[in-house]
């Protein structure tokens, strides 16, 4: 299965990714996660994404396109969830290019979950958000503790907290969201014999948001 979550910053992608990724079996491809973990080690394409994280912009299609289409051929055969990538309608297209060259079979999406939700809810769980900087696990302060005060449930990693959920910077990728990464639910909504699309409300609690998901995705794998 191949699934894409769309969704504002904070919406619940990494959370719900990670969850989804258990379930089914898939890779979980966060190109946020990805970007973070190349600037961890100082390559050129860290150093490239750098300033564009921090003040909450976008990286630019050419770069991201190429990192996420490498990611991509490496997925197991049971398939890939998507987080954060495609981000603007262009990173959309490139993907459906990529997609099908793919030995000849077909690789195309199969299902897009959009998560919908509130910018003040997103304000609420950027700034209560930590997250592990060896497995990626994401918690918030208040909503989804860990069981350890400030250390990772699978690792026991101290847990540190993004340099991108300032309450400036998370205003300025929730502006660039609106302007740049919003059009992508059309672009798949209304794409004819695209993948298939659902809307879920994110603003709930968590395994509410999960429960959702999990019902659409189990209908259309026995379907
Ligand atoms: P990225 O890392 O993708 O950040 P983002 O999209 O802004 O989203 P977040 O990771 O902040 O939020 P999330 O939706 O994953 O929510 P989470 O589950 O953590 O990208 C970072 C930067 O990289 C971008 O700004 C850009 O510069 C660059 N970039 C990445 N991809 C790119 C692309 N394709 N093109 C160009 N540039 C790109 O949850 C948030 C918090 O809420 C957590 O604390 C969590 O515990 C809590 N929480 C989650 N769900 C719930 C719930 N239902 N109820 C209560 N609390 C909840
Ligand atoms: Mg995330």
């Amino acid at each position: 299965m191949r699934i894409i979550l769309l969704g504002a910053p904070g919406a619940g992608k990494g959370t719900q990714c990670k969850r989804i990724a258990e379930r089914y079996g898939l890779l979980h491809l966060s190109s946020g996660d990805i970007l973070r973990q190349e600037r961890a080690a100082g390559t050129k394409l860290g150093k490239k994404a750098q300033n564009y994280m921090d003040s909450g912009a976008l990286v630019p299609d050419k770069l991201i396109v190429e990192m996420m289409a490498g990611a991509i051929s490496k997925a197991p055969a049971a398939g890939f969830v998507l987080d954060g990538f495609p981000r603007t309608v262009n990173q959309a297209v490139e993907l459906d290019k990529s997609l099908p060259a793919r030995e000849g079979e077909d690789q195309r999406i199969d299902a897009v979950l959009s998560l919908e939700i509130d910018d003040r809810v997103v304000v609420e769980r950027m700034t209560g958000r930590r997250s592990c900087p060896k497995c990626g696990a994401v918690y918030h302060i208040e909503n989804l503790k860990p069981k350890v005060e400030g250390r990772c449930d699978r690792d026991g990693a101290e847990l540190v907290q993004r340099p991108d959920d300032s309450l400036e910077v998370v205003q300025n990728r929730l502006k660039t969201y609106h302007q740049q990464t919003k059009a992508v639910i059309n672009y798949y909504k209304n794409s004819p014999a695209g993948p298939a699309f659902y809307h879920i409300d994110a603003n709930r609690e968590a395994d509410k948001v999960s429960d959702s998901i999990f019902e659409s995705l189990d209908a259309l794998v026995s379907a």
